[in-house]
């Protein structure tokens, strides 16, 4: 073992020691868990090194594991809890579903919950509810290949857009697939390009086949890499030039820029729109909404009369999910009218300024990224840019947010996202800042600060 690598590996086994004396319930629980469970968990994500914690419930900003143990809630379920765990509007929205049943054929509650979506989303001419993001994306890249009767849809490097197969390609600065099992003719279809390159997305475009560029203007995956609103106005002329459609992923963007998702945040309003996680805000939902004449491919009374896109899913319509939605979306129509994004994103970027100090306090290399109510830190001397820190190694980085759980802060390690909710004070901002400082105390990055940057992505 190289030298960098035992300062590594001693720091690891320093933080994962601690980790291992506060979480004993959270490891006996992982090994039984393991025996139903494939790896003890619900999804790749939701496992880290040395094991997972298991959480029994959340309140505001704050969750508590089968240990007993706090936690400012910084993952927040992968960014679906926006109003914070059992925001009592969404709480009694799912109660309110109880007297009626849980599924009847074609809810009115749908109607509602597409017509606040038409409210407050510039795109939403027309709503296809549905199950999740992956569903979402991969609907609507079926009805943009529908409409345009083009086959290929182009990727950014460093986006993530859900696990369909076409999609778990380049989600690093490489064009190769994610994991076993997605076929090379799964992913044929989808071209790469580089964000922010208009040569090479002008390039192929000009081939004439493509149907949709998909991107998520929050560039999130790879660390909160957003371009500005003329970089979504040059792709969108682009795009329409060559006869594609703009499809914003607003999975993550959606309801956490603004209300109104990247749409109104860059005001440009793509021609079809994703949505899921904070659209639910908890509850399981997902939607893709667009233009009338592109949405109208998936349109079942008009299946004879051009291109019609088959769509349909059992639970497309739970009733408690819809009602979920319908309270989270009156609270996000709401916080926007009063100021409260602004103030969280100023929280947000607190958040972001306070551990890159904490970091260079003790001479440390690190910059931050913090877009709306979401940041990312970087621990790298190097450019501020996409490019290279698509590249660089985030081991270092993973094993703080690992020690950052020692701390009284939940973040998944490996996606070392912090994501905050509403129901994100200042308070909490204090005690993430405070937490780092003293991870940054008890353990000791400085002997693996100056590691030279490897190159290395997982998801
Ligand atoms: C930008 C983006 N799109 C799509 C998805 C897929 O959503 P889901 O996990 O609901 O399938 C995700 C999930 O993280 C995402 O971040």
């Amino acid at each position: 073992m190289t030298e960098p690598e035992s300062r590594i590996r001693a720091l690891e086994a320093a933080i994962f020691n601690a980790y291992r004396a506060r979480t004993a319930a959270s490891r006996a629980w992982h090994d039984r868990a393991a025996r139903s469970l494939v790896g003890g968990v619900s999804g790749t994500v939701r496992y880290f090194h040395p094991y997972p914690l298991y959480f029994a419930e959340g309140q505001g900003a704050w969750a508590s594991d089968i240990d007993g143990n706090r936690y400012v809630d910084h993952f927040l379920c992968g960014a679906c809890l926006l109003p914070g765990h059992r925001h009592p509007a969404i709480m009694s929205a799912i109660a309110g579903t109880h007297a009626h049943g849980s599924l009847v054929l074609n809810d009115r509650l749908s109607t509602e919950l597409a017509e606040r979506l038409q409210a407050i989303a510039p795109a939403a001419e027309r709503v296809r509810l549905l199950n999740s993001g992956t569903e979402a994306v991969m609907s609507a890249l079926r009805f943009a290949r529908a409409f345009t009767g083009r086959a290929v849809v182009v990727k950014f490097h460093g986006t993530y857009h859900g696990q369909g197969d076409d999609m778990l390609v380049g989600l690093d600065a490489r064009a190769r697939s994610l994991g076993a099992g997605v076929t090379d003719s799964a992913v044929a279809g989808t071209r790469l390009a580089e964000f922010g390159n208009f040569d090479q997305l002008g390039i192929i475009l000009e081939r004439g086949d493509i149907a949709a560029v998909l991107v998520d203007p929050s560039m999130h995956h790879c660390g909160l890499w957003a371009g500005d609103a003329e970089t979504y106005r040059r792709i969108q002329k682009m795009t329409r030039e060559a006869g594609a459609l703009l499809v914003f992923d607003e999975v993550i963007s959606g309801f956490r820029l603004a209300a109104g998702g990247a749409q109104t945040y860059f005001g440009v309003t793509p021609d079809l729109a994703v949505y899921a996680k904070a659209f639910g805000a908890g509850e399981k939902i997902g939607a893709v909404a667009g233009r009338a004449d592109v949405m109208a491919v998936a349109d079942p009374s008009r299946r004879t009369q051009g291109p019609f896109a088959f769509q349909s899913g059992t639970g497309n319509d739970v009733r408690n999910s819809v009602a979920a939605a319908i309270a989270a979306l009156e609270l996000y129509a709401a916080w926007d009218a009063d100021g409260a994004y602004r103030a969280l994103a100023a929280r947000a970027d607190r958040l972001g300024q306070g551990l890159q100090n904490a970091f260079a306090s003790r001479g440390i290399a690190c910059h931050y990224n913090a877009l709306g109510p979401m940041v990312r830190l970087f621990l790298t001397d190097g450019p501020k840019t996409l490019k290279h820190c698509l590249s660089i190694d985030n081991r270092v980085l993973s094993l703080f947010h690992c020690a950052l759980l020692t701390d009284g802060v939940l973040t998944i390690p490996g996606s070392n996202d912090f994501f905050l909710s509403f129901a994100h004070g200042d308070e909490e901002i204090d005690f993430v800042i405070a937490a780092a400082n003293a991870a940054l105390d008890r353990f000791d990055f400085a002997s693996v600060s100056a590691i030279p940057e490897r190159s290395a992505n997982a998801h």
